[in-house]
């Protein structure tokens, strides 16, 4: 494999699951790499070591984020924000005026807004801090790249979604080669596509179980905290029959999702991966939900179409017992927290998009991948950090080659060409067809309130 040249800095801000698993990844690909790592503490610093590059520990904040920047970056430099707690926006608009290449996984805001119970639900929400991305565009593009949300989910799942369609076109025997977002949208209505999960279960495990007082995830306890206290959100179909008696629509922007009245952390959802069958998942908000129902938004035979999108995530049953016990607490943090990496004995993350509505069936299409094959593919990582790392280099890769496209989301980078540069870490990729629906098994012990004549309302899918 050639390498890929690139003469400016790579300043990896955050060292945290991501920052330190994205180490082996960088080296792999690019050639001779200048990488700088700015973070808020010390963890990880034995693999900064490990691979010679410089760490410098400066907790950054509103007030000091620009003469940081400032003293690490120049134009032409790539900027990775994997922290949790810096403002996404505000970064995104220093290095557009410097010419600086960014990439994010998630669009973050300063510390303490997610809980921040002066705000209004609404500006809570991924829908709020996506729009306000958004509306800065026209103000700093023309610019340098700068790729929003582009980890697993958000970000790889985008691409997964038209990969799905494309194969769910051919089981039905079409031709299918779309290029336009309008092509897009009409192959999903054409094939009928009413429900989009981002059906995720992690099975992963480690050797000390989890303690009293301690919440143990797979990746960012931070990071799920603070999105799981987010109002519960999702792309909301033009198929839908009724609204949520918590529902809410947001008072600007595309109008693409909705929020429910209560947090992901409390709201589940019924939803199927190949490996696990039926299961409870979460819907906690995420990113991707709003923007690929934003994308598969659009006037098809004069009448709108949008297909349903939400997160149904069961993580390693660790985090289920550690959302179980802060939800008991009303949100108030464990004292304790513990990502599980160098300890998961065993385990899977199986990271997919279920797509519901043709005819043929559903299509799960993801990444099954284990520990072991993690562990193999690269150091440094479990299988859920390394879906993460894969899509992030695969978008510094793109937007080194495509410099000055300005802000980018997921659902406008090539997908064919993103999915083919993670693939070597995604370990097996599954295609799997599926009868099930939520009306599988319903109403057997006791009477249920369900709409028999459309599975795919989401009445049907949601538990709580
Ligand atoms: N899109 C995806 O698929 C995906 C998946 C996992 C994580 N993420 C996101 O990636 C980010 C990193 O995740 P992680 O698992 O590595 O998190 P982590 O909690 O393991 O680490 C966070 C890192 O950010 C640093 N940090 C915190 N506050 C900072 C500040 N003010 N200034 C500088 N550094 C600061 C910490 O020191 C730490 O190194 C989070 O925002 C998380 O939500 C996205």
């Amino acid at each position: 494999m050639t390498k890929k040249a690139f003469s400016g800095r790579i300043v990896v801000l955050g060292f945290g699951s991501i920052g330190s698993g994205l180490m082996p990844l960088l080296f792999g690909h690019f050639e001779d790499p200048r990488v700088t790592v700015i973070t808020a503490d010390d963890r990880n610093i034995e693999i900064a070591r490990e691979y010679g590059v410089e760490h410098q520990i400066h907790p950054i904040t509103k007030a000091n984020y620009a003469r940081i920047l400032q003293d690490n970056l120049m134009a032409g430099d790539f900027l990775v924000n994997v922290t949790v707690d810096v403002d996404s926006l505000d970064v995104i608009k220093w290095c557009a005026d410097r010419g600086v290449l960014y990439l994010d996984t998630v669009v973050e805001p300063w510390a303490g807004y997610y809980t921040d119970e002066r705000l209004p639900v609404h500006e809570r929400s991924n829908y709020f801090l996506r729009q306000r991305v958004l509306d800065h565009r026209a103000e700093i593009e023309p610019g340098a790249t700068a790729i929003i949300a582009h980890g697993a989910n958000p970000g790889l799942v985008n691409h997964f979604v038209k990969d799905a369609l494309l194969q769910i076109a051919a089981e039905n025997g079409m031709d299918a080669k779309p290029e336009t977002r309008q092509e897009w949208v009409e192959l999903a209505h054409g094939l009928g596509i009413k429900v989009i999960h981002i059906a995720e279960r992690d099975t992963q495990r480690s050797s000390v179980p989890k303690d009293r007082g301690e919440f143990v995830n797979t990746w960012s306890v931070d990071g799920f905290i603070s999105e799981g206290c987010q109002p519960s959100e999702l792309g909301w179909g033009t198929h839908e029959k009724s609204f949520p008696v918590d529902g809410n629509t947001n008072p600007a922007g595309s109008g693409a999702a909705i929020y429910l009245n209560q947090p992901g952390l409390m709201t589940r959802v019924r939803s199927w991966t190949p490996d696990e069958g039926p299961m409870h998942g979460w819907a906690i908000t995420h990113n991707e939900t709003i923007s690929i129902a934003d994308f598969f938004s659009g006037v098809v035979s004069g009448s709108l179409y949008r297909p349903t999108v939400h997160y149904a995530y069961h993580p390693c049953d660790a985090a289920v017992s550690s959302m179980h016990e802060i939800a008991g607490k009303n949100f108030v943090p464990q004292e304790r927290q513990r990502i599980i990496t160098d300890d998961v004995v065993d385990g899977v993350d199986e990271l997919g998009v279920l797509l519901m509505g043709n005819e043929v069936g559903s299509l799960w299409y993801g990444s099954n991948l284990s520990i072991d094959q993690a562990r193999e593919a690269a150091p440094h990582n479990n299988a859920t950090s390394l879906q993460v790392v894969a899509p992030v280099l695969a978008g510094m890769l793109w937007a080194v080659d495509n410099p000055d496209r300005g802000i980018l989301e997921a659902d406008e980078l090539p997908h064919d060409t993103i999915i083919e540069t993670c693939r070597p870490y995604l370990g097996t990729m599954v295609s799997a067809w599926t009868d099930w629906t939520p009306l599988e098994g319903r109403g057997v012990l006791f009477d249920e309130d369900v709409d028999d004549s459309d599975p795919w309302q989401f009445g049907n899918f949601r538990v709580s």
